[in-house]
Parts: structure tokens; C-alpha cells; sequence
């Protein structure tokens, strides 16, 4: 079952007296240990297709499914919540706080969280990705795939349904880039989570289970390999 759905989504944009139609009537869905990744030219719609996903914004017509719940007329702080329990996020640039230390950044995320022992988890998700001996490092300690790394364990802190990368492999070198991406597969497996992630990366079709082709605000393809 799908733990992600948009159905029909048109999103326009009004910038001044002119509008964009970014997304004209898109359908999606993503599985748990699914992954998908996002394809298409500069402008297409990648990004404002996966802030509809991320719950970051609302279409402007049509509907979010978030485990078969409509979640299109959810308040700002019910879709905050939604957010922050079952969605994980990975930036290109990694995006983590220069002051904390990898445990520290991971935990992040979950400091509401009362009920889990948070640092255990954190530190069990720094050994998974092989960080287990980085764990009180600060980013400017870490090469690039190393703070990637934790920004992927920081996105799964609070156990998520579905984790969100911007071009994961985007600052990274291929061989880098390739170790992330084994990182993920494994994670998606082990965490039952949905991967949906925005590439122009070619090594990733490698690893992902559908390709979806963006253009001009319409899916014009949709691949299992
Ligand atoms: N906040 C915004 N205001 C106005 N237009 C926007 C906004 N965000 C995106 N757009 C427009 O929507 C279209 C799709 O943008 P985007 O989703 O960022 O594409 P991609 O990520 O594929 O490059 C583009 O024409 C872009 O200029
Ligand atoms: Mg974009």
C-alpha cells in the first residue's frame, strides 16, 4: 500500500500579475522499501512536486494521501506534526548545525521526543552508516560523505515513513556518491521506508526501483527497471 499519494495536484504560482502552473495535474505514489527518483529538465516541477510530498506546501488543487489519510485540509501545525514524525530529510548540503557534534545532529530531530532514548538510537544509526567512531566529531571535522552520512542517520531519527533527498549525491564525487547510495538502498530495506529522491545523477538509476520523468509540470514517463 501506498504511503504517499498525490492525486491530480496542480499547483500554480502568482508571481506578480503573471502565474506558473508548476505541476499540472500529477499523480504519485510511493511504497514502503520503495525507491523513487525524480527525473527532468531545470524548471520542470522536481522541487515543487517533492515540497508537495515533504507536506512543505499545499496544492492548489487536488489531493495528499499520507497513509491513506487526506491530509490536503490539515491546519500548518497538523501538517508540522506530520512532518516531524513521519518525514525525513536529506539536502544536498548536507545541512547540519557547525556547533553540534554528529551524535548531537542526529539527535536533533527528536529532541520533543520524551518516550525513546534518543541518544541510543543515534548512535545505533552513526554505527550503521560506519560512523560509529565519528560520533563526537563537528562537521568540520568530517569529509563531505561523512557529514552526508550523518545527515542520512539524522533523517531517520524519528523512524519515518518516507525519507526526502535534493540531490543526495549532488556535493559529492562518484565514488563518494556510490557509497551514499548503497547507504540508502540498505536503510531503505532495513527501515521499511519510502525513498523519494530529486537527481541529476545517472549513477543513481542504478539503485532506485522507479524512475519518474518530469516535464513541464507533467509525469511523462514512469520506469521500473
Ligand atoms: N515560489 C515560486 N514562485 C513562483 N514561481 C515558482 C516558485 N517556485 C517555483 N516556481 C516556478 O515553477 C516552475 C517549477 O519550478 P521547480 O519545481 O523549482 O522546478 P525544478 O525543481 O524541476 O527545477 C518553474 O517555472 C519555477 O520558476
Ligand atoms: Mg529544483
Amino acid at each position: 500500500m501506498s504511503v504517499i499519494e498525490l492525486e491530480d495536484v496542480i499547483k500554480r504560482y502568482q508571481s506578480g500579475v503573471e502565474t506558473v502552473e508548476a505541476l499540472k495535474g500529477v499523480d504519485f505514489s510511493a511504497d514502503r522499501g520503495e525507491m523513487v527518483t525524480v527525473i527532468g529538465p531545470s524548471g520542470s516541477g522536481k522541487s515543487t512536486m517533492l515540497n508537495m510530498i515533504g507536506l512543505l506546501d499545499t496544492p492548489t488543487e487536488g489531493h495528499v494521501h499520507l497513509d491513506a489519510r487526506d491530509v490536503t485540509d490539515f491546519s500548518e501545525d497538523e501538517l508540522t506534526e506530520e512532518r516531524r514524525t513521519g518525514i525525513g530529510f536529506v539536502f544536498q548540503d548536507f545541512h547540519l548545525l557547525p556547533m553540534l557534534t554528529a551524535v548531537e545532529n542526529v539527535e536533533l530531530p527528536s529532541m520533543w521526543n520524551t518516550s525513546v532514548d534518543r541518544h541510543d538510537r543515534a548512535v545505533e544509526l552513526l554505527r550503521r552508516v560506519g560512523l560509529g567512531d565519528r560520533l563526537d566529531h563537528t562537521p568540520d571535522q568530517l569529509s563531505g560523505g561523512q557529514q552526508q552520512r550523518v545527515a542520512v542517520a539524522r533523517s531517520l531519527i524519528n523512524e519515518p515513513d518516507i525519507l526526502l533527498a535534493d540531490e543526495p549525491t549532488g556535493n559529492l564525487d562518484q565514488d563518494t556518491g556510490q557509497t551514499i547510495l548503497e547507504e540508502l538502498t540498505r536503510l531503505k530495506e532495513d527501515e521499511n521506508v519510502a525513498i523519494v529522491a530529486v537527481t541529476h545523477d545517472d549513477q543513481m538509476l542504478d539503485y532506485t526501483d522507479t524512475t519518474v520523468r518530469i516535464v513541464d509540470g507533467v509525469i511523462q514517463e514512469v520506469a521500473q527497471p
